[in-house]
């Protein structure tokens, strides 16, 4: 990123400066181990942001060490760190060779009195002179007013213009308890930029649904870069998430930025699974549903043409369009869904296998794809349709101090098999299980498992998705929810298995 102190232009690239290691990792309930950071790190950094602020260093001796190791892995990315505006936290930074840092104090009132302690005199000291010491050590200094947008407007740009005359080379703007409205935040970018001549960043939480929208605000307003996070993680709601905010930026906005768009969906999932917090389904760009389609009349539309009802190709964030079966499918999406099978059933045929499948969904049970080929092959009297893999029944053991062990029944191509593992719990021994069967005819390897809890409670609806790969490459994913994780993955993976089977044998010559 160019720290010129000269403000950016419309035509200069968007900065992206992501804090998913430092306000993504505050998300309640995630820490991250250093490696996991460091990871972490190396995919912020293909996915093109221009700043990673790698964490905050002052806090533990492990986080100093992650921060020191993603400095020297020499990343694009303008590297920083958090600091509060004291020495003791800008002399931290310095330890981890960090040439970047964003030093913040509170200005806002409620900030002094309850947090701080401190008179707003006391606060623009600390403010100055944390500037000013950063500045002699030859750091590159963001200096962000903390709850900006609470902040008595006069006050607030006494501190700014006190900063940059003390050597800041950026300042920010939080929207610390996400509390601005998107015209507050043009407002008060246009005065600070004008007040101080600064590039100005902001960095907004999602507290009332609108960081993105203020962020893009802040943006349209002549700010030159926004904070953001992957899957919009962070404190309570967390923040702007990059990838929405990206997305809005470039189509909505025709701006332009350095982000690998075509690399957001593999990042998020990344960042999800290493931080163990799960993206709700109808998250806009990186949910799963959001290029899911199951009304018939939407499926199709976008069958004649996917722009009816998707905004943007899903490939421009690298992911894929998929169709579910189900009681509001039509005959359009059925047919779409078995033509990737090779599959063509007549109109009558077609029309007997739609109310099949709708008279299963409205008894209440999600229909798997190889349960719809099964439906397909019953009705076209054609067994190549079936599923290859039967489950009979299996059964666990597992507990305290024993060893998990899965006993798993199934017929696979019409021969009975009994197998058992053990594992690291008791969905780990059943999948192996079912892999040793599977080994001859099917030979995969499973690339992803996911739980996602869909309700609370310890009866929680739980959803699997289980990616496979084959030998020959076919990666397939399945999907199954259910109140017993360990049935509802035995499940899913079954699902996956006669996926890539059906494939192979679907689009085999013979
Ligand atoms: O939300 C906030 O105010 C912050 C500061 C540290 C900038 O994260
Ligand atoms: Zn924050």
């Amino acid at each position: 990123m160019n720290v010129s102190k000269k403000s950016l232009n419309n035509d200069e690239n968007v900065k992206i400066f992501d804090t998913t290691l430092r306000d993504g990792e505050q998300t309640p309930g995630v820490t991250i181990t250093p490696d996991q950071k460091i990871q972490i790190a190396i995919r912020l950094d293909e996915l093109g942001v221009d700043a990673i602020e790698a964490g905050f260093p002052i806090v533990s001796h492990g986080e100093m060490q992650a921060i020191k190791a993603i400095v020297k892995q020499g990343l694009k990315a303008e590297i920083f760190g958090l600091a509060r505006a004291s020495q003791i936290d800008i002399d931290s930074a310095i330890k981890c060779d960090l040439k970047y840092i964003h030093t913040f104090i509170a200005t806002s009132d409620i900030h002094m009195q309850y947090k701080l302690k401190m008179t707003r005199q006391q606060v623009s000291e600390r403010a100055i002179n944390a500037v000013e010491y950063a500045k002699k050590h030859g750091l590159q200094v963001e200096f962000s007013a903390e709850d900006a947008t609470r902040s008595d407007r006069q006050f607030l740009l006494k501190v700014f213009k006190e900063v940059a005359e003390a050597g800041a080379d950026r300042l920010d703007i939080p929207d610390t308890v996400g509390y601005a409205t998107p015209q507050y935040i043009t407002d008060l970018v246009k005065e600070i930029k004008q007040a101080t001549r600064l590039p100005i960043s902001v960095h907004c939480h999602d507290d009332f649904g609108f960081a993105v929208a203020n962020s893009i605000a802040g943006i349209s307003a002549g700010a030159a870069c926004a904070h953001v996070t992957i899957n919009g993680l962070g404190e309570r709601a967390g923040n702007a998430s990059l990838e929405e905010f990206v997305m809005a930026l470039q189509c909505l906005y025709g701006k332009k930025h350095n982000i690998k768009t075509e690399l957001l969906y593999e990042t998020s999932k990344f960042v999800s699974n290493t931080m163990g917090i799960i993206v709700q389904p109808n998250k806009a760009i990186i949910g799963e549903n959001a290029f899911g389609h199951e009304s018939g009349i939407h499926t199709h539309g976008i069958i004649s043409n996917p722009l009816t009802y998707e905004p943007i190709s899903p490939e421009i964030v690298g992911r894929k369009r998929w169709l579910q079966a189900g009681k509001h499918a039509g005959a359009h999406g059925i047919k779409a869904m078995l033509e990737e099978f090779g599959i063509k059933p007549t109109d009558e045929q077609l029309h007997i296998i739609v109310e099949k499948q709708k008279n299963i969904a409205d008894n209440g049970k999600p229909i798997t794809t190889s349960e719809l080929l099964s439906i397909a092959g019953g009705v076209m009297d054609n067994n190549k349709f079936e599923e290859k893999f039967k489950l009979y029944d299996f059964h666990i053991v597992t507990g305290m101090n024993i060893i998990p062990t899965a006993v798993v029944r199934l017929n696979a191509n019409g021969k009975d098999f009994i197998a058992s593992d053990i594992g690291v719990g008791p969905v780990d021994a059943a999948l192996k299980a079912i892999q040793k069967i599977s080994g001859e005819m099917a030979n995969v390897k499973i690339r992803e498992y996911r739980l996602d809890s869909i309700t609370g409670g310890s009866d929680a609806l739980a959803e699997v998705t289980v990616k496979v790969e084959d030998k020959d490459g076919n990666i397939v994913s399945a999907r199954k929810a259910g109140e017993d994780i360990v049935v509802a993955s035995v499940q899913a993976m079954m699902d996956a298995i006669n996926k890539v089977l059906l494939k192979k044998v679907l689009y085999s010559k013979s």
